[in-house]
């Protein structure tokens, strides 16, 4: 789309235009192809296709990533045709969009369309499998300690209901390693056990885990395996032909950079006959397992197509160039803070037990004051982490910062450091 037809997507008709003046923002230039060793010129042009303001610096991408221009423009302009003509003839087409959608899933997934289920979000996705896998008292269910709730509570909740049992992997810290993971999985194990549920790159500390190897020990032992793929997919080159879970979990709104309320559950050929779906509706999907599993009801079709448009940015990166990109700034920002007297790093000090995740704690400075500062004095966005355990902040860069926002980052936190907050 070029800045002609964008202005004219923008210009709504008749008198009262729903649109304020100042919504649009200035359409990106193209963006070049991605050279042999992207460059900071390079990563500069992704940052443009960005709407946020350039002097805004956002290092929390495990929390929410904002959509690109190109996303955006695709997610209303869509929204707007159907709004303007909502008959289902005008409709019809957003099925077939919606199924592009989920060819270009699987194709980043390197899976089939017939194993995808688009769903909300990484949360919807978990809870479908622990509602629809059949357990009952006697079963267990074998967890990583250290999951979101939509993981670990959820499980929890469902073994009270359903009667079977959960039991823990504990995760120490820092990161012991992925032989040791394999090794306590193994020994967690039982005759009883029924599930595996891990997740790929928790989002306290950032540790990662040997999805691949955990997964195939559940298989050869007969149990099914559930990665929660929250903060790898769209970070990570994941290729779940290879990992080979049985289910896998994501959401769009986080480093996909696609639009909110849009997710992926992957559900294996050969797992299919072994969950139950939980929701039936009308409008389910039209292959696969999406016939049985994606039949919600009215979705937001727009979004849905939106989230293929995001896919579509990443793969034209480069899936392996952002996973690079995104590891190369978290190991800038690591040997950054590393300079700063007092700070303890939680996130491991081995880069390939991490990927771009990184909790610290910042020496006697109070995390919350010290994040409203940064983000109110400095324009950097981050997370904190309250409480007792490995408390501090939080940050997850991706590929639309550059090597200047770490280094804003590092000298910000220096000097509070030194100054106090
Ligand atoms: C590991 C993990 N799982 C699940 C979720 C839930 O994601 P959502 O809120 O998109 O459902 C998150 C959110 O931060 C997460 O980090």
């Amino acid at each position: 789309m070029n800045r002609r037809d964008f202005a004219r997507l923008l210009a709504i008709g008749g008198a009262a235009p729903f649109l304020a003046p100042g919504v649009a923002w200035p359409q990106p230039s193209d963006l070049p192809p991605t050279p042999a060793s992207p460059d900071e010129r390079f990563w500069s042009s992704v940052r443009d296709q960005f709407v946020m303001p350039r002097e805004l610096t956002m290092l929390n991408a495990a929390n929410l990533c904002p959509s690109s221009a190109p996303v955006l423009e695709l997610l209303y302009k869509t929204t707007r045709d159907m709004d303007r003509d909502p008959s289902q003839e005008n409709r019809a087409k957003l099925g077939d969009g919606r199924e592009n959608t989920r060819r270009l899933l699987a194709e980043f997934l390197r899976v089939t369309p017939e194993e995808i289920v688009i769903t909300r979000n990484t949360s919807e996705s978990n809870n479908l499998v622990s509602t629809g896998v059949d357990l009952k008292p006697g079963d267990e269910v074998l967890l990583s300690s250290d999951n979101h709730p939509s993981n670990h509570v959820a499980w929890q909740e469902k073994a009270k209901r359903f009667g079977f049992t959960v039991k823990e992997v504990p995760t120490p810290n820092p990161h012991p390693g992925f032989d040791y993971y394999v090794d306590a999985f193994a020994k967690a194990m039982t005759p009883r056990t029924r599930l595996v549920g891990l997740t790929h790159l928790t989002s306290t500390v950032g540790d990662l885990f040997p999805a691949k190897e955990i997964c195939r020990l559940a298989r050869e032992r007969g149990a099914l395996s559930l990665v929660d793929g929250a903060q790898t997919f769209g970070l990570l080159d994941v290729d779940l032909g290879d990992m080979q879970p049985d289910f896998y979990s994501g959401s769009a709104h986080k480093w996909p950079c696609g639009p909110k309320e849009n997710g992926v559950l992957y559900i294996n050929k050969s797992a299919q006959s072994k969950i139950w779906a939980s929701i039936f509706s009308a409008y389910p999907g039209r292959v696969g397992v999406s016939r049985t599993f994606e039949g919600f009801g009215q979705r937001d079709e727009p979004a849905m197509i939106a989230f293929g448009e995001a896919l579509a940015l990443q793969t034209k990166i480069g899936r392996a160039a952002i996973e690079k990109r995104s590891r190369e700034l978290t190991t800038a920002l690591a040997e950054g803070l590393k300079t700063i007297d007092g700070v303890k790093i939680w996130t491991s000090p081995e880069p390939s037990r991490r990927a771009a995740v990184l909790s610290f704690q910042p020496a006697a400075l109070d995390p919350r004051k010290l994040a409203t500062a940064l983000y109110q004095k400095d324009r950097i966005g981050c997370a904190t982490r309250g409480g007792q355990d490995r408390p501090g902040l939080r940050m997850s860069p991706h590929f639309y910062n550059t090597h200047a926002d770490i280094d804003r980052a590092v000298a910000a936190i220096k000097r509070y450091a030194a100054a106090g907050v």
